[in-house]
């Protein structure tokens, strides 16, 4: 398939390398972002602009990668009628494309997305689309970069996994932050808590995250959390996030 990319952050990027790699020809990369988007260009062997009215309109998909709030500015008065279109937005309706196309969708990587990822990562791919056609171009598109299954998830749905993933995703490694800063002032290596992160996210595989929960909360080890407390009582940040996590452990059912 020919491949317009709109966007030079992250996702246009990692899916721009899968879909080179999956055989696809980018014909453009569209950017405000000019030089971004020229290296892009280079690494793919393609051209790039960073105007609206030079955006390549013979191909078959164009994919707009840029932060959620900023689709409704670049689609706006961007017209490739015939042309399938899709956003990679997760918590944007597809609505937003329709006065772009008639065929238009949403191509979301239910993954964490950077630059610098390998081309091999895993990326679990969730679809919509408004008709027939578009449905079937981007099913194929996603099954062209994906060895796991292409789903089907409308509007609504998209918003919950996008919630769900902020919480596993997003807000764990908020917590890996927190706790490596908290390392650093205390003069303790985090590193050395990398098996136990990596066997903890292991473990869910095959139990349940409820079922896998151990630690003095989950015990009711009363001693033990007012020590921690206590030793927290100059970290504001970590000390209101243990108080709510633990009580949040203790109440779960
Ligand atoms: N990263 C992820 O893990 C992930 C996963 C799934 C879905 N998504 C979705 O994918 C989309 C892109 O995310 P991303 O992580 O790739 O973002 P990103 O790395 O921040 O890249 C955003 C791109 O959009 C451009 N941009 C920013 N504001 C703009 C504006 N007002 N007008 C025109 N271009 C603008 C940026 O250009 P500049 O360099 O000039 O700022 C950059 O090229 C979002 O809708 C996000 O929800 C992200």
């Amino acid at each position: 398939m020919e491949i317009v990319i709109i966007g030079s952050g992250n996702v246009a990027s990692v899916l721009g390398r899968k879909f080179k790699a999956a055989g696809h020809t980018i014909a453009q990369v569209y950017s405000r972002n000019a030089s971004a988007a020229s290296h892009l260009a280079y690494e793919w062997d393609t051209e790039s602009t960073n105007y609206k009215s030079l955006i390549y309109q013979k191909a078959d998909v164009y994919l707009i990668a840029v932060p959620d709030d900023a689709i409704d500015e670049v689609v706006n008065e961007l017209k490739l009628p015939g042309k399938v279109v899709a956003h990679t937005a997760a918590s944007v309706s597809r609505d937003i494309l329709k006065d772009v196309s008639p065929h238009h969708g949403v191509f979301y990587p239910l993954q964490s997305l950077r630059k610098e990822m390998p081309v091999t990562t895993e990326i679990p791919m969730f679809i919509d689309a408004s008709d027939d056609k578009s449905r079937r171009i981007l099913e194929e598109l996603a099954t062209s970069i994906s060895a796991e299954k292409v789903s089907s998830a409308p509007d609504s749905e998209r918003l919950k996994f996008h919630v769900a993933a902020v919480v596993v995703s997003n807000f764990t490694n908020h917590l890996y932050a927190l706790a490596e800063q908290y390392c650093k002032k205390e003069g303790i290596s985090f590193k050395q808590l990398l098996p136990l992160i990596e066997e903890t996210a292991l473990r869910i595989r095959t139990i349940s995250p409820k079922e896998a929960q151990t630690g003095p909360a989950v015990r009711h080890d009363r001693d033990t959390i007012q020590k921690h407390i206590e030793l927290l009582k100059d970290d504001p940040a970590l000390h209101n996030i243990y108080v709510l996590m633990t009580e949040s452990i203790q109440q779960f059912k």
